[in-house]
C-alpha cells in the first residue's frame, strides 16, 4: 500500500495486510478493510471524486466529516453516497459521483 500512515503515535500500529479488491471508474484497486472510500481513493493517488456539474471542475474531500456532499461518489450504482462516511467494502463498484436531480431546475428543463 502506499501514502498511507501505518505507524501513528495514537492510533498505533495499523494492519495494512487485510485488504479488499474493489473498482473506481472501472479500473481495479486494494484498500485496507472497512476504511473510508475516501481514504481508499486518496491511498491509491486519486484526488477528485467528480466533477462539478455545471461548472466540471474537480471536487474531492472537503470536510471529511459527511457534512459538505461533496465527496459524493456513485456505489453499485446508487448515487449520492459519501465516500468519507462509508465504508468500503469487498467487490464495491465505484464511480465519479453523477449529475444529481436538482428538483424545480430539472422539472422546468423537461416540462417547460
Ligand atoms: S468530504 Fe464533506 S461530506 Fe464527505
Amino acid at each position: 500500500m502506499t501514502k498511507r500512515i501505518i505507524h501513528h503515535p495514537v492510533l498505533d500500529q495499523i494492519d495494512d495486510t487485510d485488504t479488499v479488491s474493489f473498482t473506481f471508474d472501472n479500473k481495479k484497486y486494494k484498500a485496507l478493510r472497512d476504511e473510508p472510500i475516501a481514504a481508499a481513493l486518496l491511498a491509491n493517488g486519486i484526488r477528485t471524486l467528480r466533477n462539478h456539474e455545471e461548472t466540471g471542475t474537480p471536487r474531492g474531500i472537503y470536510c471529511n466529516i459527511g457534512h459538505c456532499f461533496e465527496c459524493r461518489v456513485t456505489v453499485d450504482g446508487k448515487q449520492g453516497v459519501r465516500a468519507c462516511l462509508t465504508p468500503i467494502q469487498e467487490g464495491m463498484d465505484v464511480t465519479s459521483g453523477e449529475k444529481l436531480l436538482t428538483s424545480v431546475r430539472d422539472w422546468r428543463a423537461n416540462n417547460e
